[in-house]
C-alpha cells in the first residue's frame, strides 16, 4: 500500500525583515519580523508526500530533481515531526500505521514551486504541513511552525494566512520562537500585491550565508536589531490592524531599504537588487510623491524581485499601467509581472 497525501504551501513575503540568526543550528532569529501570506492559488509550493512499507529510505525532489535530505535542517523536521506522528486508519484502502511504526516507515516527497526557485522570492517554504497530515500529527499551528522553523527561518510564516508576526523568543532551547497570526486573510482585502519579476535567476549569495556574514561584519546590522526593529514590529503591527496604509508603506519600504543597507554594510558587500530594482524605487517614490500620500509600497527580499503592495484595486490598475509603460515587454528590462490577490486588474 502507499498513503499519499497533497498540500499547497503559500508563499510569504516580509514587510518587516528577518536578517539574522542568534542560533544557526536552531534557526533563531535576532529580531521578530513580520510577513504577508500570498494567496495560495497564485505562488506557491504544492507538495506531494507518499508513505509505504515499500520505501527503503527517505528521499526528496524538488521540481523535478532528486535533492539530497542528508542537511541538517532536513533531518530536524523530518525528526521532529516522526516523533509527533499518530496512529493513522484508512479502512477502505486497508491502511493501518501505528504511532510506533513511524519510526521505521520512510517518505517521500515531491515538491513543485510555481515561481522561480531561490530568486529571492521566499521558495523554501518546506511541505511541512502536508507531512504533519500525512503522519497525523495533532500539534497546532504555533508549534507546527516552530518545526517549520527549523527547515527555513521565514518558512515558519507560511503556516497562517495574511499578516503574520514570527515572535524570535528568548528561550535557549527555540520552544518560544513561533509564528502568530496578526490579523486573517479577509481583514485588509483591499490590498493588491503585484510581484514584478525582475530575474529569475538563481541569487548569488543565499540568505542563510548572507546573513551570517552581516551578522559577522555589519555594525548597522546590530543596531538595526536592537534599536530600529523592537519599535517598527509595534508601529507595523498597528498599522496593519487600523489599515493605516502611509503607515504601512512607509515602515515597509523603510524596512526594505534598511535591510539592503545591512547587506551593502556587511564585508564583503553583498548586492540583492541591481538597477531595474533601483528604478522600480524611484518610479513609485515620485509617484507616491506627486500623490501626497502613498499609493504603493515596494519590498525586495534577497532578490532583485520587487514586491509591491497597492493600497487598492484603482491603485493596483495604475501601477499595473506605469510598469508597462516604463517596462514594456520585449523591450529589454528583463521584467515579467505577475499580478496577485485579483487577476481582473
Ligand atoms: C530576506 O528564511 O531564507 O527573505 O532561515 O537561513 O533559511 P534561512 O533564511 P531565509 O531568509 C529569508 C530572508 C528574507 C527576509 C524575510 O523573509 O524575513
Amino acid at each position: 500500500w502507499v498513503r499519499l497525501v497533497t498540500a499547497k504551501t503559500p508563499t510569504n513575503i516580509a514587510v518587516i525583515k528577518y536578517w539574522g540568526k542568534r542560533d544557526e543550528a536552531l534557526i533563531l532569529a535576532i529580531n521578530d519580523s513580520i510577513s504577508v501570506t500570498l494567496d495560495p492559488n497564485h505562488l506557491c509550493t504544492t507538495t506531494t508526500v507518499a508513505v509505504s512499507p515499500a520505501f527503503q529510505q527517505d528521499r526528496m525532489w524538488l521540481n523535478g530533481k532528486e535533492i539530497s535530505l542528508a542537511g541538517d535542517r532536513y533531518q530536524n523536521c523530518l525528526r521532529e515531526i516522526r516523533k509527533r506522528a499518530c496512529d493513522v486508519e484508512e479502512e477502505d484502502k486497508g491502511i493501518k500505521i501505528a504511532k510506533k511504526d513511524w519510526e521505521s516507515l520512510h517518505v517521500h516527497i515531491a515538491s513543485y514551486n510555481n515561481f522561480p526557485t531561490a530568486a529571492g522570492l521566499a521558495s523554501s517554504a518546506a511541505g511541512l504541513a502536508c507531512l504533519a497530515k500525512l503522519m497525523n500529527v495533532k500539534e497546532d499551528q504555533g508549534q507546527l511552525s516552530a518545526i517549520a522553523r527549523q527547515g527555513s527561518g521565514s518558512a515558519c510564516r507560511s503556516l497562517y494566512g495574511g499578516f503574520v508576526k514570527w515572535i524570535m523568543g528568548n528561550s535557549e532551547d527555540g520552544s518560544d520562537s513561533l509564528a502568530v497570526q496578526v490579523t486573517d486573510e479577509k481583514h485588509w482585502d483591499d490590498l493588491v500585491i503585484l510581484i514584478a519579476v525582475v530575474s529569475s535567476r538563481q541569487k548569488e549569495t543565499s540568505s542563510t550565508s548572507g546573513m551570517r556574514e552581516s551578522v559577522e561584519t555589519s555594525l548597522l546590522l546590530k543596531h538595526r536589531a536592537q534599536e530600529i526593529v523592537p519599535k517598527r514590529i509595534i508601529q507595523m503591527e498597528e498599522a496593519i490592524k487600523t489599515k493605516d496604509f502611509p503607515a504601512f508603506a512607509r515602515l515597509a519600504c523603510a524596512d526594505s531599504n534598511q535591510f539592503h543597507a545591512v547587506c551593502l554594510d556587511t564585508t564583503p558587500p553583498i548586492f540583492y537588487m541591481n538597477d531595474t530594482s533601483h528604478r522600480i524605487i524611484s518610479i513609485v517614490e515620485k509617484w507616491n510623491l506627486a500623490e501626497g500620500t502613498p499609493q504603493v509600497a515596494y519590498t525586495f527580499d534577497a532578490g532583485p524581485n520587487a514586491v509591491l503592495i497597492a493600497r487598492d484595486r484603482k491603485a493596483a490598475s495604475l501601477l499595473l499601467q506605469r510598469m508597462l509603460f516604463y517596462f514594456p515587454p520585449g523591450a529589454g528590462a528583463d521584467l515579467n509581472s505577475y499580478v496577485l490577490g485579483d487577476e481582473s486588474i
